[in-house]
C-alpha cells in the first residue's frame, strides 16, 4: 500500500531514521484527516522539481499526508547550511559564489520564497515572517563575512607589503655645482646684492666688439694669433667678456650697471691657464661715476668674497679700454701677507684687472664721455675658486676627477 503526498526536504531526516515516520519529527506535524500521529512502516523522499519532494509512505494507505511546516524546516536548514559554509569560505571569490548558490536567480533561498505561492493561507504569515528572518540573518551573515575577508585580505597585502623600518635608508645620489660654478655664483651673488644686473653675450664675437671698439688697435699683441682662436670671417671666440661691455652700452642709455658672467677663450695652457676659462666683467657707466667707487665697491666684493680680513691694494697697470688702470690684488690668504710660495714671497695676489673706461670706447658706443664717465672690472673665475679652494694646478678644475671634485 502506498500513499503520496508533496513532501518539503527539510524532512529528509526523517528518512534516515528509517521506516518509523513520526510527523513532529524536525519540526513538521503530520496532520491527517482524523489528526494525530501516524506511524508508517516504510517511508521514502524523491526529489521533485525545486525544493520539493515526493513522500511515499507503505503502510498508511487509507491517510492522506499533507506536511505542515516542511518548508519551515527546509529554511531553517537553508540558514544552517549557509552559515556553516560560511564559516569555511577563505576567499572573496568563493563568498560570491556562495552567495549566487542561496541568494542568485536560481538560489536555494530565492527558491523557496518562490514556493511561497503553494503554502495554505493559513501557513504563509508564519512561514512569510520565518523566510524574512532567515533572509536578513543570512544577508547579515553574508555581509559580515564579506567585511572580514576585506580586512583579512587587506592585512595579507600589508603584510605582503611590509617594509622593515628599522633598516638604514637609502641615501639618495645628488649632484652639486661644480667647484668654478659655486664661485661663478657666489660672485654674481655679491654684486647682485651691490645692484649689479646680470646679462650675457656670445662667445663667437667679431673682430670689431672683442678688439676695435674695445680701443685695442690692430698691433695690439692680444691680437695675437698665439693668443686668439680665430674662426672664420673675421669671427673669433671671444678671449674676454669685454665686448658685452660694447653691446650693453648700444643697447641702452646711461646708467648701466651690469655684470657680464661667462666663458672665454685663450690659446694657453699652463698650470694656471687653461683653453677655456670664466671671467666676470663689470661695468658702471653714470654721470658722476668715480674712481674711489671702483675701489669701494671692489673693496666690499674682495672682503665678502675672501672674509673681513682682507687687504687690497691698487696696482697701476695698462689696459686699452681703461684709463687709467689697474690690478687689484689682495693679501694672500694662506700666509696672511707675511709671504709665502703660493704667493712668490710678495704677499700679494692679484685678482683682477679695472680701471675708468676710456672716452675712446664711450666714443664707440655713442656715449658723450664729457657728460658720462664709467669704470670697469673684469676677473678670472677660476683664478679666484684656487685662492678660495687652494687649489695649486688650475688644469685640475677641468679634468673631471670626481675624487678631485667632490671635495668641493
Ligand atoms: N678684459 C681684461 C682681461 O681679460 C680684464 C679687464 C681689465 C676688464 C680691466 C675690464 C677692465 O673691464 O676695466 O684681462
Amino acid at each position: 500500500m502506498r500513499a503520496t503526498a508533496e513532501f518539503h526536504p527539510g524532512a529528509t531526516q526523517l528518512e534516515n531514521e528509517a521506516g518509523r515516520f513520526v510527523g513532529a519529527t524536525s519540526g513538521s506535524r503530520q496532520s491527517t484527516k482524523r489528526g494525530g500521529t501516524a506511524e508508517v512502516d516504510a517511508c521514502r523522499f524523491r526529489p521533485h522539481n525545486n525544493f520539493n519532494h515526493k513522500l511515499e509512505v507503505t503502510g498508511q494507505s487509507d491517510r492522506c499526508f499533507f506536511l505542515r511546516g516542511t518548508m519551515k524546516a527546509e529554511l531553517q536548514a537553508i540558514q544552517a547550511e549557509a552559515l556553516a559554509a560560511l564559516k569555511s569560505v577563505e576567499t572573496l571569490d568563493a563568498l560570491e559564489s556562495l552567495r549566487i548558490t542561496y541568494f542568485g536567480r536560481k538560489g536555494k533561498l530565492t527558491d523557496v520564497m518562490k514556493g511561497m505561492g503553494t503554502l495554505s493561507k493559513e501557513e504563509r504569515p508564519e512561514i512569510g515572517r520565518l523566510a524574512n528572518e532567515v533572509r536578513a540573518t543570512l544577508t547579515q551573515a553574508f555581509e559580515a563575512a564579506t567585511e572580514a575577508l576585506h580586512h583579512q585580505q587587506q592585512e595579507h597585502q600589508l603584510e605582503a607589503e611590509a617594509v622593515d623600518i628599522t633598516l638604514p635608508g637609502r641615501k639618495p645620489a645628488y649632484g652639486k655645482a661644480h667647484p668654478v660654478m659655486q664661485t661663478l655664483e657666489r660672485i654674481e651673488a655679491i654684486f647682485r646684492q651691490m645692484g649689479f644686473e646680470a646679462v650675457t653675450g656670445p662667445e663667437v664675437e667679431t673682430e670689431y666688439y672683442n678688439f676695435d671698439a674695445l680701443n685695442t688697435p690692430a698691433d695690439h699683441p692680444a691680437r695675437d694669433l698665439h693668443d686668439t682662436f680665430y674662426l672664420t670671417d673675421g669671427h673669433l671666440l671671444r678671449t674676454h667678456n669685454s665686448p658685452v661691455q660694447i653691446r650693453a652700452m648700444e643697447s641702452q642709455s646711461p646708467p648701466v650697471r651690469i655684470i657680464v658672467p661667462g666663458k672665454c677663450y685663450r690659446v694657453d695652457y699652463d698650470v694656471s691657464h687653461t683653453p677655456m676659462f670664466h671671467q666676470v666683467e663689470g661695468l658702471l657707466v653714470d654721470k658722476h661715476a668715480t674712481f674711489s667707487e671702483l675701489k669701494g665697491i671692489l673693496t666690499s666684493f674682495a672682503r665678502q668674497m675672501f672674509g673681513d680680513q682682507t687687504q687690497m691694494r691698487f696696482r697701476p697697470h695698462f689696459f686699452p679700454f681703461t684709463e687709467p688702470s689697474a690690478e687689484m690684488d689682495i693679501s694672500c690668504a694662506v700666509c696672511q701677507g707675511d709671504g709665502c710660495r703660493s704667493c712668490g714671497g710678495t704677499g700679494w695676489v692679484e685678482i683682477l684687472g679695472a680701471g675708468a673706461v676710456d672716452p675712446a670706447v664711450f666714443e664707440a658706443v655713442n656715449y658723450d664721455p664729457d657728460e658720462v664717465t664709467g669704470f670697469a672690472f673684469g676677473m678670472g673665475v677660476e683664478r679666484i675658486a684656487n685662492l678660495q679652494f687652494h687649489i695649486p694646478d688650475i688644469r685640475t678644475l677641468y679634468e673631471n676627477d670626481l675624487r678631485f671634485l667632490r671635495q668641493f
